[in-house]
């Protein structure tokens, strides 16, 4: 079955480069792009504005610098759902959303930008008869279903903040992040399918939302629980009785659009703060260069809604460029390995974005499963979430893209918005493990702990300098202390992104968080929060979290505890692990748990997690000297040893 598609990428000694099919359908093949943004990266940003979004009213100054605070576009004004629908009705009938159900029994949905529009007109006024008004935060708990993506947009059609919560989560994730927000509503659904089976949801929202803010639940209808009580609203049923127009509102560029949690080292939770006019120029842009997003094609980001990957190219990026995007309902693997190569092959998927982790998972299955389909559609291929290694580079080059088409290692994060730094699909080179450079408009610099720049090729922090991209954060919410401490006590006048870097003949080589943060099959964990969960149960005394490399999933949780008497009964690392399980979510679930007698410390207290780590991998630990108790190393090595 398999067939040969177009020629984008030739070999050269360092690396690949676009061919010149490639170049002829790119829509940035100039190399000096890099150069002439940095000029006046303000005024290349406001000319970007400009020609890629729609505005009501232009904005009065590009860029305000306060720090730690910085507004593009201000004055400007604009409705990000306009931006995202209104603009393209003009091809009514083309597919904005193609949505695949996991059991295959059901067929795929395709939704055209008219009816998309007016769906998301109809559920806006759902939320205004609702009580919703501009600026109220709104919860989202969905699972990847198309009304996941209607909920976000009517949010943004009436000024709405919405605040999405992924669906795997536990509900006290749920509930400590609906507490932060206050918000009233929380639209959620009766449950998904996972694996062939249908997962129940709504216990988890309902549990979430007791003796908090929220006065009504609205229930997609996906698995066909009844649902009754007057708090809970059907989706659908809703929708049918609304109005079919909502008059958009027009909101100030650096107005809040959404809230996005993500892991604090600290333990709770950071709603970090998005706009609307600098958060849609930079998805627009990012996705027409970085993606080669053209209308006429068709995207697939894998990522769940819940992550900023989802919202950004799942979701609003394609849509903003007037392009489909697909979303896929279910697992990889089900019913079996072939599945997300059936669904390229059967909707001829132009743009692939997926995790290192899938990667890795894929490369372990039987390669008939990918082999036999017809990838010959795929253009781009794109990775993110953590740092790639040249070995499943490589094979996602040749098996996926047939050696045809570059793969682009885009870093960014949930505080960035959009992709930052990564190589551009019209101008290469694209090599494996290296990300590239910083989109145009953009600085980042490789230094040292106090903030100077590092020798050329030596790994160093990554910091980003002024003026900071469009799309990055505006802050933590209602938390201006947090927002502080955590991206600007270091560099004081440069973005702290917390990952640690090299430069390579000019390109960046990420290397991964610098600070307490695990990335586990692509998910951001602090340590710190699977500590706390640890901790509620009254047997432990101490307790330290410390990721650990995994083939498959890049890092795992592993947790050494200290009890407080005694030795651990027989179930209490299930016991554990199953509470981690309710607290957060499975991903965060310690593969392991040592019972150890004491942690390394330093003098102030300090627990070394450093040391833990090289104990792990088996490298000899270093920094013994400023240990309190370097008599506990010996004992927690021998501890691993003897439990493999
Ligand atoms: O460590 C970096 C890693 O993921 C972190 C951000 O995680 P999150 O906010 O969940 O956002 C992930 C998706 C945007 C970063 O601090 N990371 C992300 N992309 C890459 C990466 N590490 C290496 N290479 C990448 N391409």
């Amino acid at each position: 079955m398999k067939k040969r598609g177009i020629q984008y990428v030739v070999k050269k000694s360092d690396g690949f480069y676009p061919s010149e099919e490639m170049k002829k359908i790119a829509n940035i093949t100039d190399p000096q792009i890099y150069e002439k943004a940095a000029k006046d990266p303000i005024a290349f940003w406001g000319k970007m504005a400009k020609e890629g979004i729609t505005w009501e009213k232009e904005w009065d100054k590009t860029y305000v610098e306060k720090l730690p605070y910085f507004e593009w576009f201000k004055g400007g004004k604009l409705n990000f759902s306009v931006n995202c629908l209104d603009r393209h009705l003009a091809h009514p009938d083309k597919t904005a959303l193609i949505w695949v159900p996991e059991p295959d029994t059901e067929p795929s949905i395709k939704i055209s930008y008219e009816e998309l529009h007016d769906k998301v007109c109809k559920f806006a006024n759902v939320l205004k008869a609702n009580g919703v008004k501009k600026g109220d935060v709104v919860s989202i708990y969905l699972p990847m279903v198309p009304q996941a993506l209607i909920a976000m947009l009517s949010c943004t059609r009436i000024g709405a903040i919405h605040s999405v919560v992924f669906s795997a989560f536990s509900a006290d994730a749920l509930k400590a992040r609906i507490e932060d927000g206050q918000s009233k509503i929380l639209i959620t659904s009766d449950g998904y399918y996972r694996r062939g089976k249908p997962e129940d949801l709504l216990t988890k929202a309902k549990n979430a939302a007791k003796k908090t803010t929220i006065k009504k639940i609205i229930v997609v209808n996906r698995i066909g629980k009844k649902v009754r009580g007057r708090r809970f609203l059907n989706f659908e049923d809703e929708i049918k009785k609304a109005p079919s127009y909502c008059k958009p509102e027009m909101m100030n560029s650096e107005d809040p659009m959404f809230l996005l949690y993500t892991s604090g080292t600290t333990g709770r939770p950071k709603g970090i703060v998005h706009d609307t006019g600098g958060y849609a120029t930079q998805a627009y842009w990012t996705c027409k260069w970085n993606f080669d997003l053209h209308p006429e094609d068709i995207m697939w980001c894998t990522a769940d809604i819940g992550w900023i990957t989802g919202h950004t190219y799942a979701m609003y990026g394609p849509l903003l460029t007037g392009a489909t995007t697909l979303i896929y309902e279910g697992g990889p693997d089900f019913p079996n390995p072939g599945r997300w190569w059936k669904i390229i092959q059967d909707h001829k998927v132009n743009v692939f974005y997926t995790a290192p982790t899938a990667i890795r998972m894929f490369m372990k299955t039987p390669q008939k499963w990918i082999t036999k389909y017809d990838l010959s559609s795929i253009k781009i291929l794109g990775t993110v979430g953590e740092p790639i290694d040249k070995e499943s580079w490589m094979w996602y080059f040749r098996t996926i893209g047939g050696s045809r088409c570059p793969v682009i290692d885009t870093w960014w994060q949930t505080e960035t918005g959009g992709t930052l730094i990564n190589t551009i699909p019209g101008i290469g080179p694209f090599i494996p493990t290296i990300s590239g450079k910083s989109f145009p408009g953009v600085k980042h610099i490789i230094v040292d702990d106090k903030g100077y720049p590092m020798p050329k090729g030596r790994q160093g922090f990554l910091a980003q300098q002024s003026p900071f991209a469009p799309g990055m954060l505006h802050g933590v919410f209602n938390n201006h202390k947090k927002y502080v401490s955590t991206y600007w006590e270091k560099f004081k006048t440069m973005y702290d992104t917390s990952d640690g870097a090299y430069l390579q003949n000019g390109l960046i080589r990420i290397t991964g968080r610098t600070d307490d943060v695990m990335k586990v099959a692509g998910h951001r964990l602090a340590t710190a929060e699977v500590e706390n969960a640890i901790h509620d149960n009254k047997v432990v005394g101490d307790c330290a979290v410390v990721p650990m490399p995994d083939k498959i999933k890049g890092q795992v949780p592993i947790a050494f505890v200290v009890l407080k008497k005694g030795h651990p009964s027989k179930d209490l690392e299930q016991k554990l692990k199953k509470h981690v399980d309710i607290k957060i979510g499975p991903t965060a679930r310690p593969a392991r748990i040592f019972f150890v007698e004491d942690l390394p410390k330093t003098r102030s207290g300090k627990i070394m997690r450093r040391i833990l780590k090289s104990l792990l991998i088996k490298e000899e630990p270093e920094g013994l000297m400023t240990l309190v108790n370097p008599s506990s190393v010996e004992k927690i090595k021998d501890t691993i040893t003897e439990n493999p």
